[in-house]
């Protein structure tokens, strides 16, 4: 995954200012640190106890210093300091960040096999976060069996957690807001959360039918890993970038055909879930075209949530749009052909945002 691309940073720049006045020696450590240094989320050691890895900053000369040593403790003070400074941009070793993903991958493993032990909301958040930080690794990682496999399983778990804890998704909702995670992997969760919620009060589909459209909103763009993450931040992807992404649908069932255990159906949905993309606010005008035929109920749901959520999120290039806004957007896209179903997810919206609603008057 490592690129000489990847590492094109703007701080660049400064390090070369200040390597003419560091010492020979310094100036090749500098050198081989950026050579081996990978980036990694600050989220990837929020409740971690201690760090199972060199953890590296970028100062403010431009030059990477270990902020961190291996087994070192982390408490919330550290954190603190570092989001204070504003040092989120953290690097770790090529050769430890294995260690990182493993520790991260055990606590999944952990929290996901004692979900009914405790406070839900506790463990839901954590759930979720983790679920999230995993996302990650998948996207680095998208033919990795492994990490599939365990996204999968968590997948599930959350499924059958959210299913059985309707009457906190509200909270779990704005608790994972405050997390930040990237809007990439933070977009999978959310508009399945929703998408859960709509289908359980439609009362159109089975408990197994909402688990199997969980699973295929929650990993329906995996495609979008053929990007690498840093790129997505960018005003402007460039464009081949904008190609790629408009081929993430097909890149998803790619990555995932034969690999999950997703019917036909399913994958058709995957493959569709941008046909209203002309107006999707996502891919913008690249959207993959004027194709708005939808295949069935279950793609409008699952298109639907996503846009509503990528709307009322904001992205590096945008502001998020109100609640409102993205109500009127489905309104636009759909409520004339399946009025019962827009019905259903103007209802479920007011519901879930009744608080947030009543603030804003
Ligand atoms: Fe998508």
């Amino acid at each position: 995954m490592k690129s000489a691309e990847k590492k094109s940073h703007s701080y660049l720049n400064t390090r070369s200012y200040y390597n003419k006045t560091m010492t020979a020696l310094n100036s090749l450590h500098q050198s081989a640190l950026d050579y081996q240094l990978s980036p990694i989320s600050i989220r990837e050691i929020i409740n971690l106890s201690s760090s199972p890895c060199d953890i590296y900053v970028i100062d403010n000369n431009g030059l990477y210093i270990e902020i961190l040593r291996k087994n070192t403790y982390i408490d919330n003070d550290v954190i603190k300091d570092l989001l204070k400074n504003k040092m989120v941009h953290l690097f770790v070793k090529e050769e430890q960040r294995q260690d990182l993903i493993e520790v991260q991958q055990q606590n999944l493993r952990l929290i996901a096999r004692s979900l009914s032990i405790g406070n839900a909301v506790d463990n839901g958040k954590k759930l979720i976060n983790l679920l999230t930080i995993n996302m990650r690794y998948l996207y680095e990682y998208p033919m990795d069996d492994n990490i599939l496999n365990l996204q999968y399983q968590g997948a599930q778990n959350l499924f059958r957690f959210l299913y059985e804890h309707s009457s906190i998704h509200e909270q779990l909702y704005l608790d994972f807001l405050k997390f930040k995670h990237h809007y990439i992997f933070a977009q999978p969760f959310l508009s399945s959360l929703f998408l859960l919620g709509v289908l359980k009060m439609s009362h159109l589909f089975s408990e197994k039918e909402i688990e199997g459209l969980f699973i295929t909103s929650y990993f329906k763009d995996v495609g979008m890993s053929a990007i690498p993450i840093e790129k997505y931040d960018e005003k402007e992807l460039s464009e081949d970038d904008k190609r790629l992404l408009t081929r993430h649908a097909d890149l998803s069932v790619e990555i995932l055909h034969g690999r999950l255990p997703l019917s036909p159906n399913h994958f058709k949905i995957i493959e569709g879930h941008h046909s209203f993309s002309k107006l999707d606010s996502e891919l913008g005008p690249m959207g993959i075209g004027s194709n708005l035929v939808i295949s069935g109920i279950e793609t409008v749901f699952v298109s639907t949530m996503d846009i509503f959520t990528a709307m009322t999120s904001p992205r590096p290039y945008r502001e998020a749009t109100s609640l409102f806004e993205g109500l009127e957007m489905i309104k636009k896209l759909i409520s004339e052909e399946y009025p019962n179903e827009f019905r259903i997810i103007v209802t479920y919206f007011k519901n879930f945002f009744a608080k947030t609603m009543k603030k804003s008057g």
